[in-house]
């Protein structure tokens, strides 16, 4: 089967792999993408620049590769949103990121009708989905243009197509979970009626041609990252669940062909629509997991995400964080919580906060695995994990002993972009199934619980007031 180019387009950078039928990566190229983080919650990316990352990469992938590429495919970052001119295709605004918070008071506003919008489209009313950004755009930066997720945006720009998948539409907050179809009802509400919105597609289709990375090439297979990575990692059958460790963390389980709705305060969205048939998930957000990271780097203590498990202390002697920098997501839906770290003596060390950060990550990866659980309706025995944070053993530790999950680590740094190159794979070969597309995989390490489980759920207990207390301190500013 022919090769393809799988682009991960991240929230900090962009890998571009290009990668054989038999999913053995022949090359791999990565640009870093900068977000801006601004006071109040905003958080911005240059879209010219996640543009030039996408065609740069693309293209030094397929000359490192040379061979040629039946494919291209794009995973993307979901609920990212930007305002463009349909016309010329120039960007009107900065790209929203989904971690951006500044739509929050837009979601305030629109509190009456939240039971309403999630039992329509499984999700939160919450910033971090798209619509409220949407909204925010068009009140506080441009009535011009058309407001779209950037993958629309990208797309557009590789293929001249005006195009989303299933996946992404079902972050939107815009999209009928049930009929998989653009809700007038909600885009009313969201005072985005009359917008155009694009063809929703299938994560199998081909929806264009390109000529940014050599000879004209299809375009197809296009998903949401985390979507990716749950293909990657054969999340194929109701009940298998994967947390990707990257720029935020994200629990996901695949729900089966059924649009159910989280009853634990998870979101429920379209994992993929692909070979006639759309599977489901729910999710958790850990909003901060790598940000946290690349805060402890910026405050100067940590040099690098490759020294965390030689600068984190064997324990945070007390010390205990609410990693909450970007807000809380599920189950508490609070974007403006903001972070905490408390139980500090003159005798903590840089060791002792870069460990209970870590541990914050993992206890709060911990509170999605009891709402999957719950979700499921049985217990979460094993884990699957990927993404940069995997390298740190003390984290995944940390996730074994206060998840009392096997946290079983994917053998590859690539997990996002193998699952989408299987989605292109599927765009080009109609008769593939979706167990076909992805091949199996062996944990690279296994982290078996070690901290006995009193101590887990004594921990546990004093984070949780810890979470609580954080999100009384927003409450009462
Ligand atoms: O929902 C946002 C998420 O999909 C972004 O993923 O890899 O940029 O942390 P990542």
């Amino acid at each position: 089967m022919t090769a393809v180019l799988a682009i991960d387009q991240g929230t900090s950078g962009t890998k571009a792999m290009v990668v054989d039928g038999d999913d053995r990566v022949l090359s791999v190229a990565e640009l870093p993408v900068r977000p801006r983080y601004l006071s109040g919650g905003g958080v911005e990316i240059d879209p010219h620049a996640l543009l030039e990352s996408v065609v740069d990469s693309g293209r030094r992938a397929v000359a490192g590769a040379g061979v040629p590429v039946g494919c291209v495919t794009l995973a993307n970052q979901g609920e990212t949103v930007l305002a463009w001119d349909p016309g010329t295709g120039r960007p009107l605004t900065p790209a929203i990121v989904w971690q951006d918070r500044r739509s929050a008071p837009i979601c305030t506003r629109l509190a009456a009708s939240a039971d309403l919008v999630a039992r329509r489209t499984g999700l939160v009313l919450d910033p971090y989905f798209s619509a409220p950004k949407m909204r925010w755009i068009r009140e506080e930066l441009t009535t011009e243009g058309i407001v779209t997720t950037s993958d629309t945006w990208l797309v557009h720009q590789l293929t001249g197509e005006f195009v989303t998948d299933a996946a992404t539409a079902s972050r939107s907050l815009l999209l009928n979970l049930d009929t998989a179809t653009w809700d007038g009802e909600l885009l009313e509400l969201f005072g985005l009626a009359g917008e155009q919105l694009p063809r929703i597609a299938g994560c199998d289709e081909i929806v264009g041609e390109t000529t940014a990375f050599g000879a004209s090439t299809p375009v197809g297979g296009l998903v949401v990252d985390q979507q990716a990575a749950l293909l990657a990692q054969r999340c194929l059958a109701p009940g298998e669940a994967k947390c990707t460790f990257g720029t935020g963390a994200f629990l996901l389980a695949n729900l089966g062909e059924r649009a159910a709705r989280s009853t634990a305060g998870l979101a429920a969205s379209v994992a993929w629509r692909a070979r006639g048939g759309t599977a489901y998930c729910v999710d958790g957000q850990v909003p901060a997991a790598a940000s946290a990271v690349r805060w402890l780097q910026d405050l100067g203590l940590l040099g690098s995400p490759d020294e965390l498990d030689r600068v984190a202390a064997g324990d945070a002697d007390g010390v205990l964080c609410v990693p909450a920098l970007a807000g809380l997501s599920a189950p508490w839906w609070e974007p403006t919580a903001s972070a905490a770290l408390t139980g500090m003596t003159l005798s903590t060390s840089a060791g002792h906060v870069v460990r209970a950060v870590l541990d914050g990550i993992a206890a709060q990866v911990a509170e999605l695995v009891d709402c999957v659980a719950r979700d499921l309706h049985r217990p979460l025995p094993r884990l699957r994990v990927d993404g940069g944070l995997t390298r740190s053993r003390v984290l995944m530790q940390a996730v074994a002993d206060l998840t009392g999950a096997e946290v079983d680590v994917y053998p590859s740094a690539h997990a996002t972009a193998l699952g989408a190159a299987a989605f292109a794979r599927l765009a080009v070969a109609p008769r593939l199934s979706l167990a076909d597309a992805i091949v199996g995989w062996a944990p690279a390490a296994t982290f078996t619980p070690a901290l006995d489980t009193g101590a887990a759920a004594e921990f546990r207990a004093r984070w949780r007031s810890a979470v609580d207390a954080a999100v009384i301190q927003k409450e009462k500013e």
